[in-house]
């Protein structure tokens, strides 16, 4: 597939899934795209950072009216929730389920991995528009500050989930543990789901007191390395609008700090999350284990144990198309589409995305490229769909999803 193949293939995904409109509910005008027309009808948190970073390359003024409809979103208090209900006829019953102490029929009360920041630092790049970057900045800066003061309680620098979806990578079998699940399917997940909603309503809407409650407490691997990477971009947009970022660098500087000392395993050359407030290393190698390598200063020794020892492992990460979302040595290693129970075996294009770039970073040039080739292939031959088969390509899940068209930024 060539390169105007690949864009026009992704524009009319972008396009055919775009939303336009005013909300009932608020009167404010939106414009995202949603990640697939049928079972993602609504606006996703880092989907849509996702989208804003494949439109940089289609269309920028729709990127950023992407990105503003997203930062529109956010309460007074800061947070941005993980999905926003601007059609609301369009909601679903299938998402009657996502009730964490949800405080609105239009929003959810969780959040997602917070790379809202790298994404706007993308768009000003690519646009140069300051007063889009204006607007931006002091939704993130609060964004960021209530990430610091409602999900650390334990002030050690890493924040932490209260339920598995809060990482994008609902199913991964790392929370099967956490979440006391027995029955390895999607439906089994939902129930467990449903159980810990419940126990939550008493303390609905108080973050730092659900996770003091102890009954799902996720020190997140994926979610920090990208928190850590979100701050280091904010604290650049702050320098372009002549701010001292510094508080949110300091930030930014303890959290890798903590990965470091509290979630990289010696023995095992990977990193582990920590459950529950006694902070148990969750065994379990993820694509999650692999994420840290998204920042620049992880350590060259860390850096070089990981992509030896895991990426570039047959035994690990490396199959005819990498880089799959469980280690293929695990296990509960699922490289099949078992109705929906999702991140438990295939590959998908926003982590490859991430890692191809990460590689890149730390000078691994020629493996990067072996990513991104696999990943062209696996749009070549199966479409941009949800997610696709480690061995042999195939592709599962939504068509014409959002997402696959960040290949265009690989
Ligand atoms: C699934 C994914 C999540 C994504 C959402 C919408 O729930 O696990 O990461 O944001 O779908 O695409």
């Amino acid at each position: 597939m060539d390169r105007e193949a690949l864009e026009s293939g992704a524009r009319r995904i972008l396009l055919g899934n775009l939303r336009q409109g005013r909300a009932d509910w608020n009167g404010k005008e939106y414009a995202f795209v949603c990640p697939a027309l049928r079972s993602y009808p609504f606006q996703w948190f880092w989907d849509s950072c996702f989208h804003s970073m494949a439109l940089i390359h289609l269309d920028k003024e729709l990127a950023k009216a992407e990105l503003a409809t997203l930062l529109s979103a956010a309460l007074p208090s800061g947070f941005i929730p993980h999905m926003i209900f601007w059609e609301l006829e369009k909601r679903d019953d299938f998402l009657s389920h996502n009730l964490v102490g949800r405080t609105s029929p239009y929003y959810s009360s969780t959040m997602q991995p917070p790379i809202i920041a790298y994404a706007v630092e993308r768009v000003y790049q690519a646009t140069g528009d300051e007063g889009f970057l204006r607007n931006a900045v002091p939704t993130l800066k609060a964004y960021y500050r209530w990430l610091r003061e409602n999900r650390d309680p334990d002030d050690d620098g890493l924040i932490a989930i209260l339920q598995p979806e809060e990482s994008g990578i609902d199913c991964s079998p790392k929370y099967d543990d956490a979440l006391h699940l027995e029955e390895l399917t999607n439906q089994g997940f939902i129930r467990e789901l449903k159980k810990l909603y419940q126990a939550y309503e008493p303390i609905r809407g108080d973050d730092r007191r659900i996770l003091q409650a102890d009954l799902f407490n996720v020190e997140d691997v994926l979610v920090n390395s990208i928190y850590v990477f979100g701050l280091r971009s904010l604290v650049r947009l702050m320098a372009s609008v002549g701010e001292d970022g510094s508080e949110f660098a300091k930030e930014a500087d303890r959290s890798r700090d903590a990965l470091i000392s509290k979630c990289w395993d010696e023995e095992a050359g990977a990193f582990f999350d920590l459950s529950g407030v006694a902070e148990r290393p969750v065994k379990v190698i993820t694509i999650s284990s692999l994420m840290p390598l998204i920042l620049e200063d992880l350590p060259g020794e860390l850096v070089r144990r990981l992509v030896e020892g895991l990426l570039t492992s047959p035994d690990h990460f490396w199959l005819p198309y990498p880089l799959p979302s469980v280690s293929a040595s695990e296990p509960k290693f699922m490289p099949g589409n078992p109705r929906g129970f999702i991140w438990r075996g295939p590959t998908w294009m926003n982590t490859n995305w991430f890692l191809s770039h990460a590689l890149r970073r730390h000078g691994y040039h020629e493996l990067a490229d072996h990513i991104v080739g696999a990943s062209h292939r696996l749009i070549e031959s199966g479409g941009f769909r949800e997610y696709y088969n480690p061995y042999n390509g195939e592709p599962y899940g939504a068509r014409d999803f959002g997402w696959s068209t960040i290949v265009l930024d690989m």
